[in-house]
């Protein structure tokens, strides 16, 4: 299929980006650079060995849409664009809302307009109400506690008012949970700007030297060993969801949620003891008080993935460390 990529640089993107080449699909990414290095490209393209069409522009700016649209025949937009850190939306949440919402409806008019019809959209396990007890399956209640992930749930919403209005639309809405790891190549990874605001991020620069000691948010969870637990899977794991998604909804109309994740709990101490094997380091910590916001467990029901998509997660916590860790050590070197 013609597949153009909105955030394709980004971390979640690129891995996406070669596995869809690798299937065959011709890819056009259109990234901003926001949250993304320009050598992405050349990654990607020493790992497929082929020249990627790439168009630096910003989702929300209709005119380089039109541009983009009118010069290549896209069959479906797999839509990763978007600010994505939590405790900035908070305090910038205008930024937050012009920006993931223009960009999903600009690049949706762009669609119209050029007969496109499928769209898969890059959401979040944040949309489930925290009230809700893991695992969560598609059919929860949905609701958001900040910006971030209200963005998330109102171009949801955006997109299954446009799907019931349109009866050829098809809208693929991919509920990630933590996405960890890199690519076994050691090219592409998670390159946070600053403080690395997750988990596996941040004990990759404890492990490198980049900080001192992680602070692990709170003991006292209703959880075995009483730090939270969370669904980590592997971004590799994460981009082969997307291909799924792509070849078995093609031309499904309507709208339709699934849950990428494992199925499987793990708390933050077991991370920190998965990443201490993987890299036979050992990870100074200390435990501190609760980030605000943050719940014991959130663990998904992936069954629904598992059964329409033909899709399962493969990768181990433990080959999620390690290749993050080699992308962390590697993450300096030139091309
Ligand atoms: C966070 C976001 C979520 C987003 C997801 C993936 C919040 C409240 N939620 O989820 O919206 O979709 O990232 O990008 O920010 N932890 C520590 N020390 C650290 C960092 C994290 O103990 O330095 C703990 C957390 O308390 C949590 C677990 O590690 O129990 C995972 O945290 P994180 O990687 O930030 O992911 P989420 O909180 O699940």
């Amino acid at each position: 299929m013609n597949v153009l990529v909105s955030g394709g640089l980004g971390y979640i993107g690129s891995h996406t980006v070669v596995e869809l080449v690798k299937r065959h699909h011709d890819v056009v990414v259109v990234d901003n650079l926001y949250n993304a290095d320009a050598d992405v490209q050349l990654r990607i393209e020493k790992i497929t060995g082929k020249k990627l069409t790439t168009y630096i522009a910003d989702c929300a700016d209709a005119e380089a849409m039109e541009k983009i649209f009118s010069s290549h025949k896209v069959d479906c937009v797999i839509h990763f664009a978007g600010y994505k850190a939590v405790g900035e939306s908070v305090r910038k949440p205008l930024m937050y809302y012009h920006n993931n919402l223009l960009s999903t409806l600009v690049l949706l008019e762009a669609m119209k307009k050029h007969n496109v019809h499928q769209m898969v959209f890059s959401s979040s396990a944040t949309v489930y109400s925290p009230e809700n007890t893991s695992p969560f399956r598609e059919e929860m209640r949905l609701a958001a506690t900040n910006p971030y992930g209200w963005t998330k749930l109102m171009i949801e919403r955006i997109l299954t008012d446009y799907a019931t209005a349109d009866p050829s639309f098809s809208a693929i809405l991919l509920r990630y949970f933590n996405p960890i790891g890199a690519h076994d190549s050691g090219l592409l990874g998670e390159r946070p700007v600053g403080i690395p605001n997750n988990l596996l991020p941040y004990i990759c620069q404890v492990a490198d030297g980049t900080r001192e000691k992680l602070s692990v948010f709170g003991d006292d969870y209703a959880t075995p060993d009483g730090t939270g637990v969370r669904d980590y899977l592997h971004v590799v794991d994460l981009a082969l969801g997307h291909v799924a998604a792509l070849e078995k909804m093609a031309n499904r109309p309507g709208a339709h949620a699934f849950n990428l994740g494992t199925g499987k709990g793990t708390s933050v101490l077991e991370l920190v003891h998965a990443f201490e094997q993987a890299s036979h380091l050992t990870i100074p910590y200390v435990v501190t008080d609760r980030r605000p916001g943050d719940i014991d467990t959130v663990v998904a029901d992936p069954s629904k993935a598992e059964k329409e998509l033909e899709w399962k997660a493969t990768h181990s916590i433990e080959e999620a460390c390690a290749s993050a860790w080699h992308f962390q050590q590697h993450v300096k070197d030139s091309l």
